[in-house]
């Protein structure tokens, strides 16, 4: 597992974030977005399905429904598990999607069912820091090293700099 810490980030900081982090997601079909109510998991959703041709419009939170599809350049799989009570329930909801090897998954909630997904998967940790920023702490499961390496970049780089 490789881990990667952003400090401060602003809503335009997350939009850089979620795009590199769309650009490279390539091999994985797991997205975890974790953190408390309001925190930003759905804003994530919006700005990472922008690279894939799906409007931020189209993208709207799956609390209720568990799970919204976009056809955009993949399938995309926007699961919410908070209001989910058990895993026959997650079974019941989300086992005929996850037969899906092309569709890419980004699932709000993923922590309170982390024993289920055991696939590789790249996990969004987001925190509260104050009204317009939060702290991220991403971490890469797996072989492949393209996410973090470019998020390393990003977060060397004079470019996320200027715009956090
Ligand atoms: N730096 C920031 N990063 C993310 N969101 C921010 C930031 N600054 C302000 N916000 C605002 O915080 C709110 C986050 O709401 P959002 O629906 O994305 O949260 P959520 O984590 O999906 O909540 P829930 O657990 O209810 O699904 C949005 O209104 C967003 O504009
Ligand atoms: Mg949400």
């Amino acid at each position: 597992m490789n881990e990667i810490r952003f400090n401060s980030v602003t809503l335009e900081g997350l939009k850089h974030i979620a795009d590199e982090i769309a650009k490279n997601i390539n091999g994985y079909r797991f997205l975890f977005l974790n953190g408390d109510l309001g925190v930003g998991k759905t804003t994530f959703v919006k700005f990472f399905c922008e690279n894939f041709g799906i409007s931020q419009d189209e993208v709207s939170s799956p609390t209720f429904a568990v799970v919204n599809i976009y056809e955009g350049l993949q399938t995309i799989y926007h699961v919410d598990l908070y209001r989910l009570n058990d895993l026959d329930e997650l079974f019941y909801v989300l086992e005929g999607q996850l037969e899906d090897e092309e569709g890419i998954f980004l699932i709000e909630w993923a922590n309170l069912f982390s024993d289920y997904f055991t696939e590789d998967h790249v996990e969004v940790n987001i925190y509260h820091n104050d009204n317009n920023t939060r702290d991220l702490v991403i971490k890469v499961y797996g072989k492949n090293k393209k996410v973090i390496d470019e998020l390393r970049r990003l977060k060397n780089g004079e470019r996320f700099e200027n715009k956090v």
